[in-house]
């Protein structure tokens, strides 16, 4: 269903994307083994990539990198962890696991007989470490003998970066030698995700790979038309045409909140008007909770800055006087560090020096609840 609000895995559910998603099929098709896939909150980078690696056909497994740092309690994701899921992820998808069962078997259940909070302590102590380059080396190994390949997606993958591990030197490392691995990396926090890879930097390790990058946007406005068209249509639910110009108009083709609004109405069965309210109430309460991790460090300003845009200042200068008459002076290298910072959480967009809210629920959200 279109106005399903889960992440899509199947081409019937994914809106359009064709051009996205021919980019990820052209790349695996080159082994290209470096894949990027950039893009906003919400705007399906996971419907993409989980919809795009079933059709290819080949084995693969998808990480929620993001769900493992916070299962962590914030410590960072540690390399067993990442072991652990990923062989948990080879046995789900049976088919590959009937291949790599005699290798595998032994492996996973070493990981099985120990209790889940210990895993490192133990496997450390007790049975040999069970390291990450190890089994991507029997993964691959197994794709050479098969003629097949195997694809690994790091969803949210710049929350690698709090790790003691060096996962970017691990990925290059894995490109530079094991040639049928391939990497999907996908992050909503753009700027930090590349500030993870390091892509443009001189010294880092995935300096000069060659890789394909995938921007996901937000859907236009006749793209998003369309999507609520036809999912209104799917369901047999028919709705006025100005009411639908009405919730393009206000939730600005953001994916994510027009599947919450179809969801809404058609299995809800809620009227336009209360379908609109809910999704700027439960969208501003998820907004706020996702803010406050990323703007806990200095609260009063970047709560005045994200103010200041929200009501229509667009200028470094602007924003930057109306941050200092709440909170004071404020030095312009330290100003300008906050505002960047927002700008690779995604959550203010730069074009052309001038800096803007793009999202109505995180507009609405910053000026109702901050
Ligand atoms: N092309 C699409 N067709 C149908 N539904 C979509 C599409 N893109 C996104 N959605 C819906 O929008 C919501 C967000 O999608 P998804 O979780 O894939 O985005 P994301 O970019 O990975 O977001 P996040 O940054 O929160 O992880 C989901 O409910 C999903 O079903
Ligand atoms: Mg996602």
């Amino acid at each position: 269903m279109l106005f399903d609000p889960g992440v899509k895995t199947s081409k019937r559910d994914l809106f359009d994307r064709e051009r996205e998603l021919e980019e990820i099929f052209d790349a695996v098709r080159n082994r290209e083994k470096l894949i990027v896939v950039y893009g906003v909150r919400r705007v399906g980078k996971s419907s993409l990539v989980n919809t795009a690696l079933r059709e290819i056909g080949e084995p693969f497994a998808i990480i929620d990198v993001r769900a493992l740092y916070f299962e962590s309690g914030f410590r960072g994701v540690s390399e067993s962890i990442i072991v652990e899921t990923l062989l948990g992820k080879l046995r789900e998808s049976g088919v590959l696991y009937e291949k790599f069962r005699d290798i595998l078997s032994d492996l996973i259940s070493r990981i099985e007989s120990i209790s889940m909070g210990f895993i490192e302590l133990r496997v450390g102590r007790r049975r040999g470490y069970l390291r990450l380059i190890d089994v991507l080396g029997l993964i691959d190994d197994w794709c050479r003998r098969n003629g097949r390949i195997f694809i690994i997606a790091l969803d949210e993958a710049q929350y690698l970066r709090f790790s003691n591990k060096r996962y970017d030197l691990l990925i290059a490392w894995s490109i530079d030698n094991l040639n049928n691995i391939l990497y999907v990396l996908t992050g909503s926090e753009v700027g930090l995700l590349h500030d993870f890879l390091r892509l443009d930097s001189i010294d880092s390790p995935l300096r000069g790979r060659v890789r394909r990058e995938v921007y996901v946007e937000k859907f236009s406005i006749e793209q998003s038309v369309e999507f609520l068209r036809r999912g209104f249509e799917e369901r047999g639910v028919e709705v006025k045409a100005s009411e639908i110009e009405e919730v393009v108009k206000k939730l600005n083709g953001v994916p994510g909140w027009l599947t919450l609004y179809g969801y809404y109405r058609v299995v809800r069965g809620m009227n336009n008007i209360d379908a609109l309210n809910k999704v700027l109430e439960e969208g501003t309460a998820i907004v706020i909770s996702e803010l406050d991790k990323v703007i806990e460090r200095s609260r009063d300003r970047y709560t005045a800055i994200l103010k200041a845009i929200a009501m229509g200042f667009k200028r470094w200068r602007d924003i930057k006087a109306f941050v200092e008459a709440r909170t004071g002076p404020i030095p312009p290298n330290k100003f300008s560090e906050l505002l960047e910072r927002l700008v690779k959480y995604g959550y203010v967009k730069k074009i052309n020096g001038e800096y803007t809210i793009d999202d109505p629920i995180v507009k609405h959200a910053v000026l109702s609840k901050l």
